[in-house]
């Protein structure tokens, strides 16, 4: 049951037509399937230790994809002041407390923007404390606690230990408890999201672990954060993250310490697999042994093989019953040898015109695309 539910190809094998007929109409397209946004939410949901699920709009910030999850009762997790305003933009009558702002190195003029918001905030440096006490004098906060050490899919989206720049670090926490004595500051919360793509079910029960040695340090926290960066599969040779494995550990440590609710923030996990690129082949070339299948969109719309090296499913969707019988490189039309949507993957033939799919692309693809080369990216759609 539960792997049909992950299995990346199951939708978009079965809305073949209405794709073809999408990128027919509006050209390049990212297109993002609802059901299969639910699907993953109730994979989520499975994490009985968890009181509260923020989603990370970071990921992707389509309305329709946050009205979903809306609906389903999750607050929302934001990084910048616009995403703030995105969220009551969107659900002006949200619960201002259902939305934690979480921002790294941000002006001063965000943090009273919040705080007059009445949204939950999270520092992530004392620095504000320090230098800006005025602003911060009584109020209640989450903080964000560097655990010492980072975990992700790759080095530029690990996000803990002495060479990140996040989080305040273990060795800090005496100062920090003489300012919220200073300032008669509460600590509502502790956060800590240590990187993305996590595929280690421990990782969350290990963070729980440290952040509830930070709050017997403090006293009086209540929730603990325990950040986002639950891992996907992008491609058939990787693995799925054990969910299982994942609420088990943290029924443990929710036995043992029952005191705190527990927040998770995931992003990527909750709509990474419902979203897909579409791309149509422009031209074919052959330089020697490498073939190259162009098409009409590349790093401007989805920049994580290029930036990560990411290894996305790619596939021919105007022949999926046809067999593979060459190795390409699928690359775009921009103006940088980086620009590869995939490489050495095996392939059938391909015409000028065939719609080609990325697949597991609903996260850090549009939010992340560019117009380089003043070459308008791929567009939203939600089916
Ligand atoms: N919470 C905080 C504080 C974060 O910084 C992030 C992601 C999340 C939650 C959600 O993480 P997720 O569950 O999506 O892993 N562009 C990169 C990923 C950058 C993640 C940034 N922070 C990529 O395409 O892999």
């Amino acid at each position: 049951q539960e792997e049909d539910v992950r299995d990346q190809s199951v939708w978009w094998k079965e809305k073949q037509q209405q794709l073809l007929d999408i990128v027919e109409e509006e050209g390049p397209s990212y297109v993002y399937d609802t059901q299969t946004l639910e699907k993953y939410a109730g994979l989520i949901q499975e994490i009985e230790a968890v009181d509260r699920t923020l989603y990370a709009i970071k990921a992707n910030a389509n309305p329709e994809v946050m009205r979903t999850f809306h609906s389903l009762g999750f607050g929302f997790e934001c990084v910048s002041i616009g995403e703030v305003h995105r969220v009551i933009e969107l659900f002006p009558d949200i619960d201002r407390k259902d939305i934690l702002f979480t921002p790294n190195f941000a002006p001063k003029s965000e943090y009273e923007e919040a705080l007059e918001l009445e949204v939950n905030l999270t520092l992530d440096n004392i620095y504000p404390l320090q230098q800006w006490p005025e602003v911060f004098r009584g109020q209640e906060l989450f903080l964000r606690i560097d655990p010492g050490h980072g975990h992700g899919h790759h080095k530029h989206v690990k996000t803990g230990g002495v060479h990140s720049k996040f989080g305040i670090p273990r060795f800090e926490i005496e100062e920090v408890a003489e300012l919220v004595e200073e300032l008669n500051l509460t600590i509502k919360g502790l956060h800590a999201h240590i990187g993305s793509g996590i595929k280690d079910p421990l990782s969350w029960k290990r963070t729980a672990i440290i952040l509830h040695e930070v709050a017997e340090q403090l006293g009086g926290v209540d929730i603990l954060d325990l950040g986002g960066g639950f891992g996907i599969r992008e491609n058939d040779t990787q693995a799925h993250l054990d969910i299982k494995q994942v609420n088990e550990s943290l029924n443990e440590f929710k036995e043992a310490e029952p005191q705190y609710e527990l927040w998770v923030e995931p992003g990527r996990f909750l709509v990474a697999v419902a979203g897909v690129l579409l791309t149509r082949v422009t031209q074919l070339k052959g330089k020697g042994q490498v073939k190259y299948v162009g098409v009409d969109t590349g790093m401007n719309s989805f920049i994580r093989p290029a930036l990560y090296g990411a290894r996305h499913t790619i596939v021919n969707l105007s022949r999926l019953e046809e067999p593979n019988s060459q190795s390409v490189n699928i690359v775009g039309p921009i103006c940088e040898s980086g620009d590869k949507l995939g490489i050495d993957r095996l392939f059938p033939q391909c015409k000028e015109g065939d719609v080609i799919l990325v697949a597991n692309t609903g996260a850090y693809g549009q939010v992340m695309s560019s117009d380089y080369n003043l070459r308008a990216p791929a567009k939203d759609v939600v089916i």
